[in-house]
């Protein structure tokens, strides 16, 4: 697929997608202190779901949203727990101590997307837990490292490969990356596995989202009868990382960063805006 057909975004759309991206992010820090033992993901749900719309003014992306060969999505977030790799539909589960959750958030402000997801541990985390978290949150950023003009799509997916696989992981092919902008899903696909100097060539003005799935086991998927969730086949446990990145003239600008966001991994440099002169 040619760069041809991947939007550059204008000035406007840029600030509108900065603003979505904070927003965004500022849900995952709304929500972190409710994060734990005995909550459900049903309250996690209503909970930001109340947030975005009556503190924040945002409309959660997910409510209703239906992909063609899907039915219309029925909450306002995903809360994907242990061996469920996205899509995980929030409802009566009781998280439990030693649980890994996804929580994945798109708010919808002045017509613009944005989106992010962070892993949560819940209680005391298991060794596995917190090392597939870890891991799967340098593969997310290795790959953000990687964007700048004249990058390929390629270099992104192969980087987060290499750091999965070397560390005894697998990588999800079914579900990738995606533009981003007034449409929640839009060309191109960023796929979070593949080799260097192929696919499409970056571009300044593009945005797209980087949301490394990893398998502790094999990256085989099983969709439940629901149509939404996804579980990894081996019942192993899968971990995700998410932020929608901005191409810049010299680098990348994370849109779908707060208060509370993690700080990068140590191998990250920050990049040259975000330096003080
Ligand atoms: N936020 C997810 C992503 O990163 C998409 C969720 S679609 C939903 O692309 F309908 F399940 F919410
Ligand atoms: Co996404
Ligand atoms: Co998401």
């Amino acid at each position: 697929m040619p760069s041809s057909e991947i939007s550059i975004k204008s000035a406007a759309d840029i600030e509108g997608m900065r603003i979505a991206g904070r927003l965004g992010s500022e849900v995952l820090d709304y929500i972190t202190p409710f994060v734990k033992v005995g909550v459900t993901t049903g309250e996690l749900d209503r909970l930001c779901h109340e947030y975005m719309v009556n503190v924040q003014g945002t409309i959660p992306a997910p409510l209703n949203y239906c992909p063609p060969g899907y039915t219309p999505y029925p909450k306002a977030i995903c809360t994907s727990v242990n061996d469920v790799i996205c899509h995980g539909i929030p409802g009566d589960r009781i998280l439990k101590d030693g649980d890994s959750v996804n929580l994945d958030i798109t708010v919808i402000k002045d017509g613009y997307h944005g989106d992010n997801s962070r892993m949560f541990l819940v209680g005391k985390p298991t060794i596995l837990a917190k090392r597939l978290s870890e891991v799967t949150y340098e593969c997310m950023w290795l790959g953000i490292a990687m964007v700048k003009p004249g990058a390929h799509l390629g270099d992104i997916g192969h980087v987060i490969q290499q750091h999965a696989e070397k560390n005894g992981y697998s990588v999800v092919r079914e579900f990738c990356g995606h533009g981003i902008g007034k449409v929640f899903h839009e060309e191109p696909q960023v796929l979070h596995y593949g080799r260097p100097g192929t696919l499409e060539r970056l571009e300044a003005g593009m945005i797209f989202t980087i949301e490394p799935m990893i398998n502790v086991g094999r990256r085989e998927i099983r969709m439940l009868p629901d149509g939404w969730t996804v579980k990894t086949k081996d019942k192993k446990w899968s971990a995700q990382w998410e932020h929608t990145v901005l191409v810049t003239e010299t680098g990348y600008e994370v849109l779908t960063l707060s208060a509370g966001s993690p700080p990068p991994p140590d191998f990250i440099k920050a990049p040259a805006h975000a330096v003080a002169a």
